[in-house]
């Protein structure tokens, strides 16, 4: 199933780059928007799910209720086709597809492609995490003040003014904050030690489920900012290599 999911996310994400500056883009919300190449690599994702595992679940970002079409199976498929969709928009070229599957509400497989860079994030419960087949490892930063830590802001942060003292406190403890605009690349680059950690409080299963299990996988830590195990359907996020875990709860509590 994870060379399957790797398959899909390739095509979607190759299906991404094909519609790039050309997609037409419409707003969900103020801030919040969706372009045809969202929908058209979620239908793809789908698709390919529905032929090859009819009875599974799936639960994807834009479909929402409708596409839950195997409500009582075990096995549940957790969709983002396009994750990091404002970048996509402007043509900044970061975003990534992300796709996790679910047994019995255990994570057993994620990957996170981004298309771009041709960057292929995979991991398997108990059999480690791989960048283009590489095996990948945290970082051994311990020092919050070394760190480089990346952050996400979700769309009613207007109504949120606690992101801009987070992000404050980080800018003044941590080495460098970065804001890429796709949570589920933010995992990934965890994972593979490019970044030291990352929080975000407002984030969905699709945003969050391939990229903590990447990070798990990695010989990370994904937590709520209280140190609660990872619940992907709840909306806070911490994740870090483990060693920074404590001073960014500090920055945080
Ligand atoms: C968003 C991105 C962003 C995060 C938001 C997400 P989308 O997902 O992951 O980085 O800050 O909270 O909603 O809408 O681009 O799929
Ligand atoms: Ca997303
Ligand atoms: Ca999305």
């Amino acid at each position: 199933m994870l060379s399957f999911a790797t398959q899909i996310a390739r095509e979607a994400g190759n299906l991404l780059v094909q519609k790039l500056g050309s997609a037409k883009i419409t707003n969900k919300g103020d801030i919040n928007l969706v372009t045809e190449a969202d929908i058209a690599a979620e239908n793809l994702i789908i698709d390919r799910i529905r032929s090859h595992y009819p009875q599974h679940g799936i639960l994807a970002e834009e479909s929402g209720e409708a596409a839950r079409a195997g409500k009582q199976s075990e096995w549940k498929w957790i969709i983002d086709p396009l994750d990091g969709t404002t970048n996509y928009a402007h043509g900044y070229p970061c975003f990534c597809v992300s796709i996790a599957l679910e047994h019995k509400g255990v994570l057993e497989v994620g990957v996170v492609y981004d298309p771009m860079r041709d960057e292929m994030f995979a991991a398997e419960r108990g059999r480690g995490a791989t960048l283009n087949d590489r095996q990948i490892r945290v970082s051994n930063i311990d020092e919050l003040s070394q760190a480089m830590v990346c952050t996400g802001f979700p769309y009613n942060v207007r109504e949120r003014p606690d992101f801009v003292r987070e992000f404050a406190k980080f800018t003044m403890e941590a080495q460098a904050v970065r804001r890429d605009g796709s949570a589920a690349l933010d995992l990934a680059y965890v994972a593979c030690g490019r970044f030291d950690g990352f929080w975000e409080d407002g984030l969905n299963p699709w945003d969050v489920a391939a990229g903590a299990l990447l990070i798990f996988e990695a010989r990370g830590k994904v937590t709520t900012f209280k140190d609660q195990p990872l619940d992907i359907y709840n909306e806070e996020v911490l994740a870090s290599n483990g060693l920074i875990h404590e001073a960014m709860m500090r920055v945080l509590a």
